[in-house]
């Protein structure tokens, strides 16, 4: 799938050289960025982009901070808001679970914007209600980040820092694509891009970082949608289709 383009190459000499990622072997990513960096607009160009190289992946969306960007997928039925996020990840976790039992099906991915927080607010409500919300979700996480890659069910995780707390068991090291957006600040990005020769450039929105295992550390600009109606459209269409195409005994809907 498209990434987005070659900053350096865009800047330097106003040409468009995409930034390739493949899905399959890249499934785990880590978008990060302070606020106003640009993740959402990038979530949006990502998830259409990943669609028209991938047509068939099932997403789940969990939007725990009930933004405006995601408003258009009220109607589908993988989309949660809220505290409903909750739901979102355990439901993806049965069928990352009954993929492990009867093996791998479509592409999918799990997509949660605004982690950090949702683990806070978890973890706020457990102690107030004696629940262990916070764990459950960390556990799946983890889960998802240790094993997913052979049964083809990514974590697309997006924060606006990144802390290895969040990812038990040094989990967050299974993040096979990391992209930082904007700003960012030098401890982050050491941290982030630990070992890597880190150019010395402050990023607009949409622009960062970008580091896949196995390639160098690029500078990428990511396109902002010049039609996001149409994009959402299409979106919505191929979600929906993907979504309602179950496999026989993929088990209760
Ligand atoms: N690719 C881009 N090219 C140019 N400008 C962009 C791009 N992406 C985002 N922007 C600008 O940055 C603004 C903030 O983008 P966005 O809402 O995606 O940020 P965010 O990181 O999700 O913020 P928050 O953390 O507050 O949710 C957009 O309204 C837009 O003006
Ligand atoms: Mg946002």
């Amino acid at each position: 799938m498209r990434c987005g383009y070659d900053l350096e190459v865009l800047s330097k000499f106003g040409v468009k050289v995409s930034v390739n990622i493949d899905p399959g072997t890249h499934c785990h990513a880590l978008i990060t960025g302070s606020s106003g960096s640009g993740k959402s607009q990038t979530l949006l160009y990502l998830i259409g982009s990943l669609l028209r190289s991938d047509p068939e992946t099932v997403i789940f969306l969990c939007d725990f901070k009930n933004s405006n960007d995601f408003g258009f997928l009220s109607s589908y039925k993988y989309y949660y808001q809220g505290i409903d996020c909750y739901r979102g990840v355990m439901e993806y976790y049965a069928h990352f679970n009954q993929a492990r039992k009867e093996g791998a099906w479509e592409r999918c991915i799990l997509l949660i914007d605004e982690y950090p927080a949702f683990i806070t607010y978890l973890e706020a409500m457990d102690k107030a209600d004696k629940t262990h919300q916070a764990k459950d979700i960390l556990s799946a996480i983890s889960e998802i980040l240790m094993m997913g890659r052979g049964l083809k069910f990514g974590l697309w995780v997006i924060t606006q820092r990144s802390d290895s707390a969040w990812f038990p068991s040094g989990s967050r090291d299974n993040f096979m694509l990391t992209i930082a957006l904007g700003r960012l600040s030098r401890e982050q990005a050491k941290m982030l891009f630990s070992g890597e020769d880190i150019p010395d450039r402050i990023y607009k929105p949409g622009q960062g970082l970008l580091l896949a295992d196995g390639q160098a550390l690029r500078e990428v600009a990511f396109p902002m949608i010049r039609d996001a109606r149409d994009w959402k459209r299409h979106i919505l269409l191929a979600l929906s289709r993907n979504s309602s195409i179950s496999k026989p005994d993929w088990g209760p809907d």
